[in-house]
């Protein structure tokens, strides 16, 4: 559906991931994005290389409490808690909007259980057919049931478990998202590469907190959150090389994410999209600005495909 858009006579922005073409790798990550319609005032949709909804859980979720949402050096720590209104409300009242946009559709989700990502996936195949599916392995506010981690995404064989079990229920594309918090993010990567996942998306955010000094207070209502933006991209860009060199499958990466050249940067240590999170919230309309920059970089740098980027770094 108008993905053709993404080549032009001197430039081929388009990307592949298993069989399905993208009009350009970036993409807009989940729960900065809401499901598109909060930002059709400030971003043409239809230029988005793929729209990442926030996460949606079988159940409906409050979330934390507040505050949930503050400003650190360089960076923003939220803890939002998949607060949404559940899969049905998502599939009869959200869903929509977004089916009549003609750009790629990822619908996150996330569950306590293997059954509860089974039935997830079920609905929303049943009523819609979005291009993908992103497993959130890796939301660090939801407590897990069935492993010593807090995140699914810290235990290789809780992820195999999910990623076996999401893979019988789609054969459209499955996305594994990856927490950061771990000793070696490589191996559980390798994990979900082994358990059937298409691509592995990284990173979430990584832990923090703020602390009042003068109320002696966190700021935080949950006390701790994930830090996002420009504090943790040199540490996502690592997570991302150490991937890349040890899977097939290709990897979406994210984290801190402000410019074209950033842009780049992802896909240099190995990156075939990447998604842009916090900067949607500094600025609203950040997305046609980084994808003019990301392209005016390929212009100056003479590079024709945007794809010959991937893992160049070497
Ligand atoms: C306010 C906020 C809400 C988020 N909600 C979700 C979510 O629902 N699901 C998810 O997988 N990631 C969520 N994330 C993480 C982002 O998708 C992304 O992985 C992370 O912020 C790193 O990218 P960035 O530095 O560009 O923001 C959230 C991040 C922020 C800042």
């Amino acid at each position: 559906m108008g993905q053709g858009k993404g080549i032009t006579q001197d430039m081929d922005l388009i990307i592949k991931i298993k069989n399905i073409t993208f009009k350009n790798p970036i993409w807009v990550a989940s729960g900065t994005f809401g499901c598109g319609e909060e930002f059709q005032d400030f971003v043409d949709l239809e230029k988005v290389g793929a729209i990442v909804t926030k996460t949606v859980t079988a159940r409906a979720r409050e979330g934390n409490p507040p505050p949930r949402i503050v400003e650190t050096a360089s960076g923003l720590l939220n803890s939002i808690g998949l607060e949404n209104k559940g899969i049905d409300f998502f599939l009869k009242e959200q869903y929509p909007f977004l089916k009549k946009i003609k750009t790629r559709k990822v619908v996150s989700v996330s569950a306590s259980s293997v059954k509860e990502f089974e039935k997830c996936i079920e609905k929303i195949y049943e009523k819609e057919d979005p291009d993908a599916v992103e497993l959130n392995l890796s939301c660090p506010n939801v407590k897990h049931s069935g492993t010593k981690y807090n995140l699914l995404a810290q235990d290789a064989k809780a992820t195999a478990k999910v990623v076996r079990a999401a893979k019988k229920k789609t054969k459209k594309l499955l996305i594994v998202k990856l927490t950061p918090n771990v000793t070696d993010i490589a191996g559980i990567a390798i994990a979900a590469e082994a358990s059937g996942a298409d691509a592995v998306a990284l990173v979430n955010t990584y832990p923090g907190m703020a602390i009042d000094a003068e109320a002696m207070k966190p700021v935080l209502g949950n006390v701790v959150g994930g830090l996002s933006g420009p504090a943790i991209k040199p540490m996502a860009l690592k997570a991302v090389r150490d991937v890349y060199k040890n899977v097939k499958i290709p990897v979406i990466g994210m984290g801190g994410i402000m410019t074209g050249i950033d842009v780049a940067e992802f896909m240099l240590a190995g990156a075939r999209a990447v998604q842009l999170g916090t900067t949607n919230l500094v600025d609203p309309s950040s997305y046609e600005r980084i994808l003019g920059e990301f392209k005016a970089y390929l212009k100056r740098k003479k590079i024709k495909k945007a794809a010959s980027l991937v893992g160049k770094l070497g």
